[in-house]
């Protein structure tokens, strides 16, 4: 009995395969490498020493995809295939939707024809909107979202919710993910995004390595200590062990629809996280200040009780790992 990863060649899919593969799981991926490489595939297969099935396939072809589970035996499906751009998805809405929400559609259509029915769904904490209270637990309310990224990832939420209510015999786990940073400590994966980055750590890594000139902050003047926006980062690897607590979980309930939120519950600010690569590399990491980036709220951290509670998991790696381990990456390149 396989576990199908979807997008398993991408950032947080390669870190969950990894720790599969060291369960002993017997993994089946399927990506389009459309934000990743194949080069990732031979880095799992050196660090784990383990190797499995891969398809080169883009999740919205239902042809190829039902070949996939008549070939294999599915007993479960993590999904992290996904476009996860927020910017970009303002300006390709239609391709954000059609990519992330019929993909899903797809998948769990083909999944429902093949009677797999355990489900593992990337979510992010941006279903939050701006939270009412400060740490976010599970039943904050969602919505709110203010780009079709985040939107697409609170649609599927609604999506999954609807299966369930249809047949409970559906047995899913939506994990709301904070701010994954970080790289395995091998080096030998971790993110790579295209073109000049979004997002803070993968920007702040390249300014300290010289191939961008300066980070702009956008904003000091947030409700925060030091004014800048706080977030929850939260380690990659611990991540993906998150992912294994799930589907354990999931092995062990049978059905039923769980939702947890993955973070640490510790909100670092911007300076924080410039200072803690400075320490970690030994860089100078060079900024300015700006204005607001529009569509940032000032704090965002998880209460990750419920996941610790029910889940047994815990983020073990601080902000120097996730520093250490992010500039470790880029210097094996
Ligand atoms: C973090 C902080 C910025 C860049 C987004 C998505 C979320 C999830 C993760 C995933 C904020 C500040 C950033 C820069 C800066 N998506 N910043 N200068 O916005 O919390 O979350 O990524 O796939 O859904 O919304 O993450 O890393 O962009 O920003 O000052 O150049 O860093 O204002 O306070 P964010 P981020």
């Amino acid at each position: 009995m396989a576990v199908l990863v979807t997008g398993g060649a991408g950032f947080i899919g390669s870190h969950t395969v990894v720790e599969l593969l060291n369960e002993g799981k017997e993994v089946v991926i399927i990506d389009n490498f459309s934000n990743s490489k194949p080069e990732v595939l031979n880095a799992i297969k050196k660090i784990t020493g383990k190797d499995f099935k891969f398809y080169e396939i883009d999740y919205l072809d239902r042809e190829k995809l039902e070949k996939v589970f008549e070939e294999n035996k599915i007993e479960s499906v993590l999904n992290f295939a996904g476009f996860k751009a927020v910017g970009e998805s303002v300006q390709k809405p239609i391709e954000y939707y059609t990519n992330n929400i019929s993909g899903a559609l797809v998948l769990l259509d083909t999944m429902k024809k093949y009677n797999v029915k355990t489900f593992v769904f990337s979510s992010s904490a941006t279903v939050y909107g701006d939270p009412d209270t400060i740490p976010i637990t599970e039943d904050c309310k969602t919505g709110g979202t203010t780009n079709p990224y985040g939107t697409s990832k609170l649609f599927i939420e609604q999506i999954l919710k609807d299966i369930y209510t249809s047949d409970p015999t559906w047995n899913i786990c939506i994990l709301r993910y904070f701010n994954p940073v970080g790289a395995h400590e091998s080096g030998l994966i971790g993110e790579e995004p295209q073109g000049i980055p979004n997002n803070l750590m993968p920007y702040v890594a390249r300014v300290a390595a010289g191939t961008l000139k300066e980070l702009s902050v956008f904003g000091n003047d947030y409700n925060t200590p030091d004014g800048t926006g706080v977030r929850d980062y939260i380690h990659v690897v611990d991540l993906a062990k998150g992912h294994i607590k799930a589907l354990q979980k999931l092995e062990k309930e049978q059905k039923g629809l769980y939702i947890y939120n993955l973070g640490t519950g510790n909100g670092y600010s911007v300076l924080d996280m410039v200072k803690a690569f400075e320490k970690a590399t030994g860089k100078e990491v060079k900024y300015k200040i700006v204005p607001r980036r529009p569509g940032d709220i000032a704090t965002c951290y998880a209460d990750p009780k419920k996941a610790s509670e029910e889940l047994g998991w815990k983020a073990q790696l601080g902000i120097d790992e996730m520093c250490k381990d992010s500039w470790n990456y880029i210097n094996h390149k």
